[in-house]
């Protein structure tokens, strides 16, 4: 049994396994419908928990269809609906659900809610989003990239915007997929300081992107930042938009990523999203394949 927490907790090997096998059963499946089940069926007869604390269309959706493809049964949980919405602790929501299912994912506020899920559960837990990183994301971006313009090994990678949870995932697969990341945005918006060595800084985004093989950018507003704190963001942002002028600065044959939600004109503009770089929709499908072979890889299947 092994949990899936955060990519620089995911040996190189491992998740090298994890993007192999992603892309091997996205090839099976190409032409089939959406609802048909794979010929291997490594989640039959067992049952998974998907734990939301937060909001969620392509986590919710690709982790549900994806366990139906292979077999399995999903329980979708609102974190609200719980009793951990009421003062049950994590752990003990943790060894309860273990009795049931058989693999936990949770979205959730608190790195911390996450840690002590995985500690006190007996059953693979996988990291759906948290307030400090978005692994299952990036192995989809990763895979995505891959799939478009070669290994991603010494490649050029750009994050124009704030320093959030998706940004540190992507510090953690430059590490370990082992790409150069520079993050280009304001001071006051940086990644969390445990992530300096990982990526460089430019302030200026024209001179970021230079030589650039992937622009990526995110929501200006994550759903932990106060509301408050919306106008301040987007002031200090507006600079770090990704627009057609540029992407024009990338490389020829750089690609254009985004997590989704987008804020359309804000952080990114539709030109760039609807654009020949971008790759929005293909990163939204491999979230369903890149997560197939996370649970594959959890369960030892
Ligand atoms: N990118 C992503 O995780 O989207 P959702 O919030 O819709 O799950
Ligand atoms: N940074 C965003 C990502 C959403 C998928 C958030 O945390 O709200």
């Amino acid at each position: 049994m092994k949990h899936f927490l955060d990519i620089n907790t995911t040996s190189k090997a491992e998740l090298r396994g994890i993007i192999d096998t992603a892309m091997a059963m996205k090839t099976a499946r190409a032409g089939r419908p959406k609802g048909a089940p794979d010929d291997d069926q490594p989640l039959k007869d067992h049952m998974v928990a998907l734990i939301f604390e937060k909001p969620s269309t392509r986590t919710r959706v690709s982790f549900d269809v994806g366990v139906r493809q292979m077999g399995g049964q999903t329980m979708v949980l609102s974190g609200a609906d719980m009793q951990l919405g009421h003062g049950e602790t994590i752990a003990d929501t943790a060894r309860v659900l273990s009795r049931y299912v058989d693999l936990i994912m949770i979205r959730t506020f608190e790195e911390q809610t996450l840690l002590d899920m995985a500690e006190y559960a007996t059953v693979p837990v996988i990291n759906g989003l948290t307030n400090r990183s978005h692994p299952c994301q990036i192995m989809a971006d990763v895979m995505t990239f891959e799939e478009h313009n070669g290994p991603i090994q010494g490649k050029k990678v750009v994050w124009s915007g704030d320093g959030n949870n998706v940004f540190a995932s992507f510090a953690h697969a430059a590490q370990q997929f082992d790409f150069d990341l520079t993050f280009t945005g304001p001071p006051t918006l940086d990644p969390e300081p445990a992530l300096q060595g990982f990526y460089t800084i430019e302030r200026d985004p024209n001179v970021a992107v230079q030589g650039a093989d992937l622009v990526v950018t995110d929501t200006w507003v994550s759903m932990h930042d106060p509301q408050s704190a919306r106008e301040r963001r987007h002031n200090q942002l507006r600079g770090y938009q990704v627009n057609e002028a540029l992407m024009a600065k990338a490389k020829q044959d750089a690609l254009f990523m985004h997590c989704l939600p987008a804020h359309r004109e804000d952080e990114a503009t539709s030109a760039v999203m609807d654009g020949p770089h971008s790759v929005i929709f293909d990163e939204a499908e491999n979230r369903l394949h890149a997560q197939k072979a996370i649970m594959r890889h959890c369960l030892g299947r």
